[in-house]
Order: structure tokens, then sequence, then C-alpha cells
């Protein structure tokens, strides 16, 4: 078991790290996809060109991620927040550098909303954010990717701010970064615990949508719920994070049902 997640983790590196760890996608296509990441002509304005069968929807999606979550997407009472539960890790969990983030797999949790009852694939960071809040970015973002037994997807994302104490299990996690700085290398963490992450779910209202994966093939109808309220790591930490991740945040996409930007622009250019 512990063999075939180095294996899968290592080949899907070079795919898409939004859902890697789901049944999205067969192994098989993984093996074939081409590297993406965030520069230059790998980056998030040539996703599309990369494969323009499977990723179409980076450039012609009109429910991208992420967006800048403004009042439009608000839901102000806490009690329109899905349940959000995650077990304690007391012999810790794998944690993967994927090369294009860093993901922790292994670790349960649930998502239940009204309709369904999603399980946590795995959950993995950004910075800076890729969602903006009202137009304000933050330092970093966690994604925690969770998946129906019909197959579709549901993340629940917080923004990270730098200051005060460590939220766990961020400061934990960070202390691991050390060893997983390249693109392959995986550890097991110390014990993690998530009850404070669930206490700030819990008390906040949160933004949200119907939107994409950030990341290569861009697949949409992905269901979006973002906290209001950031979550703090201090300076050590966002250091240990930003040393290992660099940059890796998709940009803001055009507001859902609005043209895709990038099909906007081969419209114009003659
Ligand atoms: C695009 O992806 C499909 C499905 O994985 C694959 O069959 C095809 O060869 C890829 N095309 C290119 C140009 O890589
Ligand atoms: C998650 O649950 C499975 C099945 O109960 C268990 O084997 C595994 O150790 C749990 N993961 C963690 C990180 O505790
Ligand atoms: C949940 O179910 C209700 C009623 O069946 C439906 O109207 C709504 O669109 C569903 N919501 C989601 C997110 O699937
Ligand atoms: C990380 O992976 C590199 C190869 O990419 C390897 O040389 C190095 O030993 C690994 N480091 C750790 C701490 O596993
Ligand atoms: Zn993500």
């Amino acid at each position: 078991m512990a063999r075939f997640i180095v294996i899968l983790s290592l080949l899907s590196g070079a795919f898409a790290h939004e859902h890697h760890g789901t049944t999205l996608f067969p192994r098989a296509e993984q093996i074939a996809a081409p590297k993406f990441g965030y520069h230059g002509l790998t980056g998030p304005l040539n996703w599309f060109n990369l494969n323009q069968t499977t990723n179409e929807l980076c450039a012609k999606g009109t429910h991208q991620s992420p967006i800048d979550l403004s009042q439009s997407f608000l839901m102000t009472s806490a009690s329109a927040n899905p349940q959000f539960a995650l077990s304690a890790a007391p012999r810790g969990a794998d944690f993967i550098n994927l090369g294009t983030t860093v993901e922790v797999m292994g670790a349960n949790g649930t998502l239940v909303t009204k309709n369904k009852t999603s399980k946590l694939a795995q959950f993995h960071f950004h910075s800076p954010s890729e969602h903006s809040i009202n137009g304000v970015f933050y330092p970093m973002e966690v994604h925690f990717v969770f998946q129906a037994p019909d197959a579709s997807l549901s993340v629940v994302g917080f923004v990270i701010d730098i200051g005060g104490s460590n939220f766990e299990p961020l400061g934990t996690l960070a202390t691991s970064l050390k060893d997983i700085p390249r693109h392959g290398n995986e550890t097991t963490t110390k014990p993690l615990t998530f009850d404070r992450l669930e206490r700030h779910f819990k008390q906040y209202g949160t933004y949200q949508y119907s939107g994409s994966l950030t990341t290569p093939p861009c697949s949409e109808g992905v269901s979006w719920t973002v906290s209001t309220k950031p979550l703090q790591v201090d300076f050590k930490a966002f250091n240990a994070f930003k040393e290992v991740l660099k940059f890796n945040a998709r940009y803001t996409q055009n507001t859902p049902d609005d043209v895709n930007l990038l099909q906007n622009i081969a419209n114009t250019l003659h």
C-alpha cells in the first residue's frame, strides 16, 4: 500500500494535484499527461496548449476557479455551512511533494451537505492564495479535497494569513517540510489534530460557488466552500512553506457564467 502511494504520487506529480488521490482520472492518463507548472510555457496561460483535448476547459470553461470572492457568493450565516469533520491522525499521515504542491494523504474526514456525504481524498497548499476575498490576496491557501460516491468533487478552502499562533495542523506540517524539499520526496508527519480548524470553520460564514479544479484539466462542477475568515501561521512556518511551494497559484478567473478570459483574447486577436 505504501509502495503504491509512492508510485502513484511520483507519476501524478506531473499531473493535476487538485484531484490527485481521487478517482476522477484513470492512472494511464496520468502517465501520459504532460507536465504543468506555474511559469512560462508550462504556466496557467498555456495549460490549454499542453493538451488541447484534456485541458480544453482551462481556456474555454466558463465556471473556472479561482475567482475573487465578493459579497455575491457570501453565505452570511454559519448555519449554511456543510459539516466539515476531520479525524485526528495520532500516528501522522503521508506528506508528499508533488512538484506542484505539498499534499497530505491518508488522513480521514467527511464533508456532509444536504445532498451528499463526501470523503477526504487529500489536502494541499498554494502560495500565494488562489482565491482573493473582496480583492484581497493572502500569503497562502489550503484546499481540502473531498469526493462523493458519484465521483463529484467538493473543496473546502481557507486563506491563510501570517501572524498569531499556528493553527494546527499547519504548524506541525511546517516542521516536516524540511524532509520533503523536492518533487517525489515523501515523509510521515507527526501526530495531526484538526479541532481548532473545525471550530474555526463552524464559527464563520463561507463563500460558496460552483467552479473548477485550479490545475489542469480544469474540470468543472467542483463545489467550492471557502471560509470567510483566514487561518494563521507564524513567520517561521510561512517561510518553511514558501521555500518549498515557491509560486503555485493560478490567476483569477472571470466571474462564473462569463466568457473565459483566454477565449475572450482568442476571439479578439486576429
Ligand atoms: C492528450 O491527452 C490524451 C488523453 O490522456 C492523450 O491520449 C493524448 O495523447 C494527449 N495529447 C497530447 C498532445 O499530449
Ligand atoms: C484513516 O482510516 C483508516 C481506516 O480506518 C485507517 O487505516 C488509517 O490509519 C486512518 N488514517 C489516519 C491518518 O489515521
Ligand atoms: C441538492 O438537492 C436539491 C433538491 O433535490 C437541489 O435542488 C439542489 O440543486 C441540490 N444541490 C446540489 C449542490 O447538488
Ligand atoms: C528528495 O528527492 C531527491 C531526488 O529528487 C533525493 O535525492 C533526496 O534524497 C530526497 N530527499 C529526502 C529527504 O528524501
Ligand atoms: Zn488546490
